[in-house]
């Protein structure tokens, strides 16, 4: 499999109004793509587009050769496509152990009365995952938190949660929408570690972040989007002295915290 992520041609607007213009992007197996761009440039729309929360009016989106446009958000996370939300989305009064098993069952091939009836089938599975959730909270060095509610957590804890539950699922390809939004510098660190650990286990990753010390540790290769369209792509290094994108981050409001 030479991608496991081929955005074709995708184009998105709202009412009328283009929010993606015309993106082709490919993602290989074991690689760290950055998309990153000013405010209101359309990163989110572009993985919403992904996930299947938004169907693009034009262009196609394969899943390790398979096209997967406009198929539901769920139907695409069972598939393997797994991420995290700019706001954090947890189930805050439920366990941090309990978050990261309902990531277990989004690739479970349990039916509802399985659960009801507590069959064999449940049982072993239920076994299982309770096995992958251990195992899920020491490597995010959670495991003290097992039986906290979400919601007491500190936000970089809850961060690494949301992550956890997504790894949960076994996804081929992790999509993270600003994973380093408002954490500390410790837990910016504690976080870019733990991406690279990600890393190594040869999954797709594609993220999007502003914290451009984590973008250019991280990353393997960047597209930049400003206003829906692509406005320069490569290597981080090139991307970052790349005068098009300096002249993108000087003409918004935001250059200050971004590049
Ligand atoms: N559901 C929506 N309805 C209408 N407009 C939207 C919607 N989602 C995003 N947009 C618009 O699309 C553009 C890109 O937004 P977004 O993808 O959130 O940008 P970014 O993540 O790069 O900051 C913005 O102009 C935003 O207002
Ligand atoms: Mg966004």
């Amino acid at each position: 499999m030479k991608y496991v992520l081929e955005i074709e041609n995708v184009s998105k607007f709202f009412y009328g109004l283009v929010a993606i213009d015309d993106l082709t992007i490919k993602v290989k197996p074991g690689q760290i793509y950055g998309i990153i761009g000013p405010n209101g440039a359309g990163k989110t729309t572009l993985f919403n587009c992904v996930t299947g929360i938004y169907r693009p009016e034009k262009g196609t989106i394969k899943y390790k050769g398979e096209d997967i446009t406009g198929m539901s958000p769920h139907k695409i996370a069972q598939k393997g496509v797994l991420r995290t939300f700019q706001n954090i989305r947890l189930f805050k009064e439920m366990s941090v152990a309990e978050n990261i098993m309902a990531g277990c069952h989004t690739k479970s091939q349990q039916k509802w009365y399985h659960s009801i009836l507590h069959t064999p089938f449940y049982k072993k599975d239920e076994n299982k995952y309770w096995k992958r959730v251990e195992e899920l909270m020491e490597f995010f060095n959670l495991t003290k938190f097992a039986m906290t509610p979400t919601g007491d957590l500190s936000y970089g804890n809850q961060r690494k949660v949301e992550m956890a539950r997504a790894l949960a699922a076994d996804p081929e390809l992790l999509i993270l929408d600003e994973p380093a939004a408002g954490l500390n510098e410790n837990e910016t660190i504690e976080l870019t570690n733990i991406i690279l650990k990600i890393k190594e286990m040869g999954l797709g990753i594609m993220m999007i972040e502003h914290d451009m010390d984590m973008v250019m540790k991280l990353t393997d290769y960047i597209t930049v989007i400003n206003f829906g369209k692509e406005i320069s792509q490569g290597v981080p290094s090139f991307v970052q002295d790349d005068p098009r994108v300096v002249e993108a981050y000087i003409g918004s409001d935001d250059e200050e915290d971004e590049v």
